[in-house]
C-alpha cells in the first residue's frame, strides 16, 4: 500500500506563490489552497486524471461528488443552468461560504468524476481574495474537497494540511487560518423548491431571508439529494462524546461559553468564533490521544453547522 512521497512545495499568498500554484494546477497537479471556510485540495476540474488524484489522495469514496470553485458569477454561469433563485443568492452571498447545486450546462467541460456522474454540479465563488486570485490565474474551474484524508478533521491552517497530506500533493498555498472555519452551506436549486443539502458557514435563516420562502431540509433517506454525506466524518482518532456537562476520567473537555475547559470554542458564547475555532481545537485535542467530551452548543444559526460536524465526529465508525 505504501506510495512514494513527493516534496510538497510551501507557497505563500504573494503573486509569485499564486502564479506557481496556478501553474501546477494547470499542469494537472494537486494543490491545497485556502478559502474562508476550510483549506481545499484543488485539481483542474476539466482534467479527469487530476480529479482522480483527489479521490486517490484523500482515500475518498468515489460516489462523493466535488464542488467546482470559480472566480466569479460569470464563470459559474458557463458551467450550470442559471435561474432566478441562483441569481438572488449569488447577488446576496457570493463571494462567500455558499455552494449552489444546479443542472449542468451542455459544453461545461467538467470531468464526470467531479459530479460522480450526476446531472447537477455544485459551484461556489469563495470569498478569500487569495483563492479568487488563484482561480482567476488558473482560468477555469477547480474541483476541491476539504484538504484532509477522507473522514478526518477538516483543515483550517496550512499546518493541518501538511500533517494530513504532506508528501502526497504538489504544493500548499498558505494564507493563514480560515476565518469561517466550517465548510460552505450547500443549497440545492436544481428543482422547483430550494433544498438545504448541508448546513454550513451561511446560516439557513439568511437563505430564507433572500429567497423569501422557507428552505426545505434535505430528505436524509434519499441518497441522491446529498450524496456522500457520510455519517461518520470529521472524525478525530479519539472517541468524541457530545453535550457533556461533566468530565469523565481520562477525557479532555472542549467547551463553549463560561466554564473550566481544556480548550474553549468561544468563551463569550459566540457561534461565529466557535465555528472558526472548531476544527483547529479538534486537531489540537486529538493530538493528546484522549477521549474528547464536548459541551453543548446551541442549535441555532451557525450552531446548526457546528453541531452537524460534531455529530459526525462522534458517530460510530
Ligand atoms: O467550504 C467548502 O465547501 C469546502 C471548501 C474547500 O470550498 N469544500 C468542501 O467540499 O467542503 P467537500 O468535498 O468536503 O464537500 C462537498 C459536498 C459533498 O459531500 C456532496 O454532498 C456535495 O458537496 N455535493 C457536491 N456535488 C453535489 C451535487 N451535484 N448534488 C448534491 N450534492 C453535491
Ligand atoms: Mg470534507
Amino acid at each position: 500500500m505504501s506510495e512514494s512521497l513527493i516534496e510538497t512545495e510551501a507557497l505563500d499568498a504573494r503573486p509569485e506563490g499564486i502564479a506557481r500554484a496556478a501553474e501546477l494546477l494547470r499542469a494537472g497537479a494537486l494543490v491545497a489552497f485556502p478559502t474562508e471556510t476550510v483549506y481545499g485540495l484543488g485539481a483542474d476540474a476539466r482534467n479527469g486524471a487530476a480529479v482522480a488524484g483527489i479521490y486517490a489522495t484523500k482515500g475518498r469514496p468515489s460516489f462523493n461528488p466535488l464542488i467546482a470553485h470559480v472566480a466569479d458569477v460569470a464563470a459559474a454561469r458557463e458551467l450550470v443552468e442559471w435561474n432566478d433563485m441562483a441569481e438572488a443568492m449569488a447577488a446576496a452571498h457570493w463571494p462567500g461560504p455558499l455552494t449552489l447545486v444546479l443542472p449542468l450546462r451542455s459544453g461545461h467541460g467538467v470531468s464526470p468524476l467531479v459530479t460522480a456522474g450526476l446531472a447537477t454540479l455544485a459551484v461556489r465563488v469563495p470569498a478569500k481574495a487569495c483563492a479568487r486570485a488563484l482561480l482567476k490565474a488558473v482560468g477555469g474551474p477547480v474541483a476541491a474537497p476539504s484538504a484532509n484524508p477522507s473522514g478526518r478533521i477538516s483543515p483550517t491552517t496550512a499546518a493541518h494540511v501538511r500533517a494530513g497530506l504532506g508528501g502526497k500533493i504538489a504544493a500548499i498555498l498558505d494564507d493563514g487560518p480560515c476565518a469561517v472555519g466550517v465548510e460552505s452551506t450547500i443549497l440545492g436549486l436544481a428543482g422547483a423548491e430550494p433544498v438545504l443539502l448541508r448546513p454550513g458557514g451561511l446560516a439557513a435563516e439568511e437563505i430564507a431571508a433572500v429567497l423569501g420562502c422557507p428552505v426545505a431540509e434535505r430528505d436524509a433517506s434519499d441518497p441522491l439529494s446529498a450524496p456522500g454525506q457520510l455519517l461518520s466524518h470529521y472524525a478525530p482518532q479519539a472517541a468524541v462524546r457530545l453535550n457533556a456537562t461533566d468530565l469523565r476520567p481520562g477525557e479532555v473537555f472542549l467547551g463553549f461559553g463560561a466554564g473550566v475547559f481544556d480548550l474553549n470554542l468561544s468563551e463569550r458564547g459566540d457561534l461565529r468564533e466557535a465555528a472558526a475555532n472548531l476544527f483547529g481545537h479538534l486537531h489540537a485535542l486529538d493530538a493528546l490521544r484522549r477521549p474528547i467530551a464536548v459541551a453543548p452548543v446551541p442549535e441555532v444559526g451557525l450552531g446548526v453547522a457546528i453541531n452537524d460536524r460534531l455529530r459526525r465526529a462522534a458517530a460510530p465508525r
